[in-house]
């Protein structure tokens, strides 16, 4: 009989005895020089992840939510503006539209992959057009680290002459058609929160973009609206630079997150072929690459599965419980016509199962074992 340890949903904890004397010389190094904001560190991670990614600019900030904000308020987005953003997401996709007092469209997701339709988000524009809004964002998101097909975006964006931010919180990593996140969409924000596939320690975010203008607004946005000098105030802005203590531990995370991705890739492989005959596993297109920041499954026996696995001490989660659309604090805001019937279903259906770049073989055929001896 295998003996397993006691199983995570995501294992911060070995990643970090990896990496832990690394991390404790790049923070050893950052209280010697003591510069706690906008330190060495934060330039020479956006420069990192630049390489990484393939994009012309990186501007670090404090979150995912802040650089989504960051993001619409470069765009200059305001009240009376339409931001089409899909349902089934988390909450900070929609929350940001809000807080500029634009209007969040919600828009309906595909079955198989749980990236947003085209179909619901052409029919979204329309509703906002009837509603006296003007279309002026859409915020496709990559959900669980699958990219969207940005080309498919683009092509609505060119006819509506709407921007596009892609929301990467999730999918920082990923790949579509050999381009990498964060090169995909004029402007990508993601996040560093410790649970994504780059998190650091706290929280985290950055803005990629090949455009040298605004990648200099977003830097000004996000020290204040900062102008030639610290007390030099041009636009309005936020408080929302990362921290140099956090960019030093990505910098040393970073240099694993390849090998991490790889890492990913095989576990997803495995459950995908030991699961697939008796779940709904997660549809990943072809020329596409999952960043997985979660590996989540349907089906309709989802409450008996996570039960299940509960008793066999095999922890998973619920990503979302409840569309955005049906949550109280945005009841009132419109959506694609037909009530959103993809992300309604979906929330009674999905759970997603541990997943993290240091899940062994042995404890994932357990996982498996349990899950097909739930639903069978
Ligand atoms: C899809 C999505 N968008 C935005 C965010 C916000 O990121 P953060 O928690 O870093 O603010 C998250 C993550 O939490 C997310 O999953």
């Amino acid at each position: 009989m295998i003996i397993i340890d006691s199983i995570q949903f995501i294992d911060l904890k070995t990643q970090h005895n990896r990496l832990q004397h690394r991390i404790d010389e790049a923070l050893k190094r950052v209280l010697a020089h003591g510069n706690y904001i906008l330190g060495p560190e934060v330039e020479e991670l956006e420069q990192a992840l630049a390489a990484f990614s393939g994009a012309k600019h990186v501007v670090s900030c404090a979150s995912g939510t802040d650089a989504l904000l960051i993001a619409l308020m470069a765009l200059g987005v305001k009240a009376g503006d339409a931001v089409f953003v899909p349902s089934f997401t988390f909450v900070a996709t929609a929350e940001v539209v809000v807080l500029l007092g634009a209007t969040p469209v919600f828009v309906d997701i595909n079955e198989g992959n749980y990236l947003i339709s085209m179909a619901s988000l052409r029919a979204a524009i329309d509703v906002a057009k009837k509603l006296g809004l003007i279309p002026r964002v859409v915020i496709p998101v990559d959900l669980f680290g699958q990219p969207v097909d940005y080309d498919e975006v683009r092509r609505i964006a060119r006819e509506y002459d709407l921007y596009i931010i892609a929301d990467a919180a999730q999918s920082f990593g990923g790949a579509r058609a050999g381009r990498r996140v964060g090169t995909m969409a004029p402007i990508t924000a993601t996040s560093f929160f410790p649970a994504k596939p780059l998190g650091c320690y706290g929280d985290g975010g950055a803005l990629f973009t090949d455009d040298t203008d605004t990648a200099d607004v977003f830097r000004s946005l996000r020290a204040h609206g900062q102008g030639k000098d610290k007390y030099d105030n041009v636009r309005i802005g936020v408080n929302g630079r990362l921290d140099t203590l956090q960019a030093a531990i990505l910098i040393e995370k970073l240099s694993i997150f390849e090998e991490e991705i790889e890492a990913r890739q095989r576990v997803a492989r495995r459950y995908n072929e030991a699961l697939g005959d008796v779940v709904a596993t997660p549809k990943v297109a072809s020329g596409a690459f999952s960043a997985w920041a979660q590996y989540t499954v349907r089906t309709e026996q989802r409450d008996r599965l996570a039960e299940r696995l509960k008793e066999h001490k095999v922890p998973t989660a619920i990503y979302y419980p409840k569309p955005l659309h049906c949550q109280t604090a945005y009841l009132h805001y419109p959506t694609s016509p037909g009530g959103l019937p993809t992300s309604a279903k979906l929330a009674a259906e999905v759970l997603s199962l541990p997943m993290h770049p240091y899940l062994d073989a042995d404890t994932q055929d357990c996982i498996i074992t349990w899950v097909r001896d739930a639903v069978t």
